[in-house]
């Protein structure tokens, strides 16, 4: 992770909601809201088609097990209607030990969806209100749930759980940056960026 210096500033994420599924295929450049719910589409899809790839997942005591599922393997597991949202995505598979989890951070400009697919995780997203400080909100993700986000979403994931827990995430377009921050007295203080290539 890179070092840099801590930036203060305002923000106002967007508030979690379900996943809704699309029942037609986005455009070639998809708006934000198509962005998403082919994300969530796509989690939902591989979720679903989980046997299929959970015999890749590794567990690390180290540190969290991230693996990139390459876009042929992921096709073959999804429906047909599904691969014009592929083509625009990327799919990461995610292992997290118990206490493993991730500061709090955003996506860059990419839009997400994840899915928890064995055991549970914790979501604490960043909300800000019009007045009053930035805070984090919790809430437990159990095998079988799903979140979708547009860029500048703020979270930090965590595996409060005495059981190893699975994750699917896609992002669109492919990730390239992460900005990471904590939260001082209210406000969010970037605290680093990681980028593709460099950092995973
Ligand atoms: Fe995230």
């Amino acid at each position: 992770m890179l070092s840099l210096p801590a930036v203060r500033r305002s923000w106002t994420a967007p508030r979690p909601s379900s996943a809704p599924l699309p029942s037609t295929p986005t455009r070639s450049t998809p708006d934000p809201t198509s962005r998403r719910t082919g994300a969530a589409a796509l989690a939902a899809g591989l979720a679903g088609a989980a046997s299929g790839w959970l015999d890749r997942v590794e567990y690390r005591p180290a540190g969290r097990w991230t693996s990139l599922l390459p876009a042929a393997d992921a096709a073959a597991l999804l429906d047909p209607s599904l691969h014009r949202e592929l083509a625009a995505a990327q799919v990461w598979l995610l292992s997290w030990l118990p206490g493993q989890g991730t500061p709090l951070h955003d996506h860059g400009s990419s839009a997400g969806a994840f899915a928890v697919v064995r055991g549970a995780l914790t979501e604490s997203v960043l909300q800000t209100g019009r007045q009053g400080p930035a805070r984090q909100v919790p809430a437990q993700l159990t095998a079988g749930r799903i979140r979708h986000f547009g860029s500048h979403y703020v979270h930090q994931v965590t595996n409060g759980t005495d059981e190893a827990a699975v994750s699917v995430h896609v992002y669109t377009p492919a990730l390239e940056w992460m900005n990471t921050y904590r939260l001082a007295d209210g406000l969010l203080v970037r605290t680093g960026t990681e980028r593709a290539g460099v950092d995973w």
